[in-house]
């Protein structure tokens, strides 16, 4: 029994943090370097650009909603355990490792997603900047796309031990741009796709129920008015309690 409770995901999680870490990483790296491979073989098909140009943008949507799932599957994960009466696993602090590796992911998005513009400044505007001033003006896309890649600017750079610690509660607060990230990129995919094409429908249906999620959770943390007046009138504890319960 104690042997299968040291194989539970939750403890291996806990015990091999690093070598998941390290393979969480190498799996949602791993597109880009079936790009590069592909790109040096010449096995890319007959359009490379439009390839890594869709490649980097799918893989920084898909890290960017990967990311914004760890909160609720956490809780999912241990309400699961408690069904299945596990031995380990029920707590949502059980699975916290995973919201260490949320940073990871977060950055990796940020790197598909620089890796996109690269690749489209390089090879659809041969870095015509004129053009590219234009092609904010005018296409509405272009500005979505924008704004999620600045959007995940400041989080990639806050996203280590040393800005958590140094910026403290605004560091959670900050980091809930990620949603503002996922939606601009959303809109991004729809206005850029052709009438009658469902694919990025999927992703709005994913980034929506995760955005619905957590406007749940908010308006349910909300205190009654009799707590806030008494909050108001005694000390902020509430809510510092509200700002600080772990998501
Ligand atoms: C300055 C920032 C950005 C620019 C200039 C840009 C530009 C583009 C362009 C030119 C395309 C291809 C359009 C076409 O094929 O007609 C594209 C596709 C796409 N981009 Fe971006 N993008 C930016 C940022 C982002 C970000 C931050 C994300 C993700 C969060 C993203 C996700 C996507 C997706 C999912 C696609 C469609 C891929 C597919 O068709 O499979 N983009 N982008």
């Amino acid at each position: 029994m104690n042997a299968l409770v040291h194989l539970h995901p939750a403890e291996l999680l806990r015990r091999h943090y690093r070598e998941c870490w390290w393979l969480t990483c190498a799996a949602l790296l791993a597109p880009a370097a079936i790009l590069i491979v592909n790109t040096v073989a010449g096995k890319l098909g007959p359009n490379p650009l439009e390839t890594w140009e869709r490649g980097t943008g799918r893989w920084s949507l898909i890290c960017l909603a990967l990311s914004l799932t760890i909160t609720p599957g956490r809780r999912a994960l241990a309400g699961v355990m408690v069904i299945c009466r596990s031995p380990s696993g029920k707590r949502v602090t059980d699975w916290n490792p995973l919201v260490r590796m949320r940073r990871a992911i977060g950055v990796i998005a940020f790197i598909y997603a620089f890796a996109h513009l690269g690749v489209y400044l390089e090879f659809d505007l041969a870095w015509d900047l004129d053009g590219a001033w234009r092609a904010l003006r005018e296409k509405p896309f272009i500005v979505a796309g924008t704004v999620a890649l600045l959007t995940l600017v400041p989080l990639a750079i806050t996203s280590n031990d040393w800005s958590v610690r140094t910026l403290g509660g605004s560091w959670k607060r900050l980091h809930r741009l990620a949603y503002l990230a996922a939606v601009a990129g959303c809109l991004h995919f729809v206005w850029m796709t052709k009438p009658g094409i469902t694919t990025p429908y999927c992703y709005v249906t994913v980034i929506a129920v995760l955005l619905a999620y957590r406007l749940y959770v908010a308006v349910r943390r909300r205190p009654g008015p009799d707590v806030a007046q008494r909050g108001a009138t005694t000390d902020s504890s509430d809510a510092l309690a509200i700002t600080n319960s772990p998501t």
